[in-house]
C-alpha cells in the first residue's frame, strides 16, 4: 500500500494546532480546513487530466481540467470538518456519506449511515477522516465501497496509528493513504498518542 506523507512546514504548524490541547474548537477546526486544503491537494498531484480548448483574452489555449474528479466521501462525525474544503479545492465533485460512531467500551465501529452511489466503478473515491486508529471505520467504510466496485481509493487522513496503517495493508484493499502525520501508537483505549484527542469532540464540542 502507498503511504504518503505530507510533510510540509506549514502542514506541521495546522497539525501542531490541532494537537494542542488549548486550541478551542473554531481555531480546531480552521487548522483543520486548512489542512485539508493540503492533504487534498498533495492526494491529486498527478491524478490525470483531460485538455480543454479555451480562448484566453489573446489566443486560443490548451488548458487543462481534472478527467475524473474523486468522489469525496467523509466519514462522519470527525470527517465533515474536511468536506467542505475538500469540495472548495474540487467543486464539480460528488459527495457521499458514511456514519460511523465509536463503541467507546469496546472502540468498535458502529454504523448508522450510508448514503453513497450505487456504482463507483472507474470513479476515483477520497475518504475524508480525520483519524485512521485501528483502522475499524475506514475499513467498513472502504468495504462498502469496494462493494460498490470501487477499484481507486484514497483514505485522506490527518494522523495515523501504525496499527491503522497495518490494517489497511492487511486488508489487500485497493487503497492508499495521504497523512499529515504517522503516530507512536495507540493507547489502552484505542487513542492515538500522541494523537489531538477526539477529532469529533474537538471540533463540535462533547456527545
Ligand atoms: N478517534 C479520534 O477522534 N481520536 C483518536 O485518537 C482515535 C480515534
Amino acid at each position: 500500500m502507498q503511504v504518503q506523507i505530507v510533510d510540509h512546514p506549514l502542514a506541521a504548524a495546522r497539525l501542531t494546532t490541532m494537537r494542542d490541547k488549548t486550541t478551542d474548537n473554531a481555531a480546531f477546526r480552521g487548522a483543520l480546513s486548512d489542512l485539508t486544503q493540503m492533504l487534498v491537494y498533495e492526494a491529486l498531484a498527478g491524478a490525470p487530466s483531460v485538455t480543454v480548448p479555451i480562448e484566453t483574452p489573446l489566443t486560443a489555449h490548451e488548458g487543462s481540467r481534472l478527467a475524473t474528479p474523486p468522489l469525496l466521501v467523509p466519514v462522519l462525525r470527525a470527517g465533515l470538518g474536511m468536506v467542505e474544503q475538500a469540495h472548495a479545492m474540487v467543486p464539480e465533485a460528488h459527495v457521499g456519506f458514511v456514519g460511523v460512531a465509536r463503541d467507546e467500551t469496546t472502540a468498535q465501529p458502529v454504523p448508522y449511515l450510508e448514503s453513497l452511489p450505487g456504482d463507483l466503478s472507474g470513479l476515483p473515491v477520497f475518504v475524508l477522516d480525520p483519524m485512521l486508529a485501528t483502522g475499524g471505520s475506514m475499513l467498513h467504510t472502504i468495504e462498502l465501497l469496494v462493494a460498490r466496485h470501487a477499484t481507486d481509493i484514497t483514505a485522506v487522513c490527518v494522523v495515523a496509528a501504525p496499527e491503522g496503517v497495518a490494517a489497511l495493508e492487511k486488508s489487500g484493499h485497493p487503497v492508499r493513504l495521504v497523512v499529515a502525520a504517522v503516530d507512536d501508537g495507540l493507547n489502552d483505549v484505542a487513542y492515538i498518542v500522541p494523537g489531538l484527542g477526539d477529532a469529533g469532540d474537538r471540533q463540535f464540542g462533547p456527545r
